[in-house]
């Protein structure tokens, strides 16, 4: 793969970082290149609607989206582009990531947003899942993937051993 960002990861706020550096991480493993950065549906929308709407000229193939509270950003970029927008509710409001989940998932025909878990399974989530999409195209990526679910698999298996052993200690 060369070193063209392949996913965009867009976030509300620099405070939504420790949570979306959860999708980075994955695409790292991964090998995807990526670019990550800030843009906000209501405190900068000239800027959101300008990356979403150079996003598929500039390279990007997947766009992976995260907000909090009032969550606009992934509807919005889904709005300006015809790209794949992933979105990551988070929770950074008192109603911890409801609100977030609600303004991200009911978008109206015609505008999908694939809208992924609150907080950081769905950051997560949202990198794997864009690990897929682009792996439709690209069967090393499929291969990694494959790999990657054979060591999730072999971590529950070395889980359920040591589960047997514990409750053969506690006598069951
Ligand atoms: C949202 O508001 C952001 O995505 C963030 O989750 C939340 C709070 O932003 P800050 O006030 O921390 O900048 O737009």
């Amino acid at each position: 793969m060369s070193d063209q960002p392949l996913v965009g990861i867009l976030m509300g706020s620099d405070s939504d970082y420790d949570i979306m550096v959860e999708a980075a991480q994955v695409l790292k493993d991964f090998g995807i290149p990526f670019e990550m950065t800030v843009s906000s549906a209501h405190r900068s929308p000239q800027r959101t609607a300008e990356y979403a709407r150079s996003a598929r000229g500039r390279g990007l193939r997947v766009l992976i989206v995260g907000a909090g509270a009032a969550a606009h950003l992934a509807g919005v970029v889904a709005a300006e582009t015809t790209l794949p927008v992933l979105g990551v509710p988070i929770d950074a409001s008192a109603l911890k990531g409801l609100d977030a989940l609600l303004a991200t998932v009911q978008m109206p025909a015609g505008v999908p947003v694939a809208t992924l878990a609150i907080g950081r399974a769905g950051a997560r989530n949202a990198g794997i899942f864009a690990a897929q999409l682009l792996a439709l195209a690209n069967d090393e990526l499929a291969c990694k993937l494959d790999e990657f679910k054979d060591r999730m698999a072999a971590g529950v298996a070395v889980k359920a051993r040591a589960l047997q052993d514990r409750m053969s200690r506690d006598g069951f």
